[in-house]
């Protein structure tokens, strides 16, 4: 299955599934819970001031037919990394100070809705948005720090790539030849 979907949409069993920015109005972060007390409160508690402060966009993976029920959801925000944490190939490539790239600050799954490809759709809609983003402001990769030994087993089946000195950091490489057509087309 392809990692990024054309516009982060897929025909489901009732609607279609949407990635949509968090809108309180709209989508019930209460009800969301996905077994990580930690990253249910930041969804609870911090993502909306998040947002509205400009440390990270949340979006949230929606039913259209059930939009308030919230099924998964992830945050991207701005970050660098120091290209000596990179592997040799990717370092010898880049300057020698830190490289721009977009963090994953966040992704989890409705505890109901696990296993059954929400986790990997998200993350596709991560990556498009990346692709998206830095067609106006440039970054070489997407960075991630894991938490735990299980979100790091996670990642690397993603193919992210863990950090020389702390391996519980992880980057995924955007590719380095974004095209002019690309770029203009932004
Ligand atoms: C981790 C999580 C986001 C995965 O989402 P999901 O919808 O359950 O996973 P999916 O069904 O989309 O599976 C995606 C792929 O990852 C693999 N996978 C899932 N968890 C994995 C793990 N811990 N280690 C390695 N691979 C894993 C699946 O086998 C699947 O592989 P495939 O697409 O090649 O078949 C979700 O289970 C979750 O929210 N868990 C609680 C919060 C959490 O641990 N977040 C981790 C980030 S800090």
């Amino acid at each position: 299955m392809p990692l990024c979907k054309t516009q982060c949409a897929l025909r489901a069993r009732s609607g279609v599934l949407e990635a949509q920015l968090l809108d309180p109005q709209r989508h019930d972060r209460q009800a969301f819970t996905s077994g990580v007390d930690a990253l249910d409160e930041y969804l609870h508690r911090f993502a909306v001031q998040h947002a509205r402060k400009g440390i990270a966009v949340v979006r949230v993976l929606v039913d259209t037919d059930m939009p308030e029920t919230i099924l998964g959801y992830y945050s991207l925000s701005a970050a660098q990394i120091d290209a000596v944490q990179m592997d040799a190939p990717t370092r010898q490539k880049l300057p020698r100070y830190p490289v721009p790239c977009f963090r994953l600050g966040r992704l989890a799954v409705h505890s109901a809705h696990q296993g059954v490809g929400l986790g990997r759709l998200l993350m596709g809609c991560a990556v498009e948005h990346c692709f998206e983003a830095r067609k106006t402001v440039a970054a070489y990769a997407l960075v991630v720090d894991a938490k735990g030994e299980n979100a790091g087993a996670l990642y690397r089946h993603y193919g992210f790539v863990p950090c020389r000195d702390n391996p519980m950091t992880l980057y995924l490489s955007l590719g380095a030849n974004l095209s002019m057509n690309e770029i203009r087309s932004g």
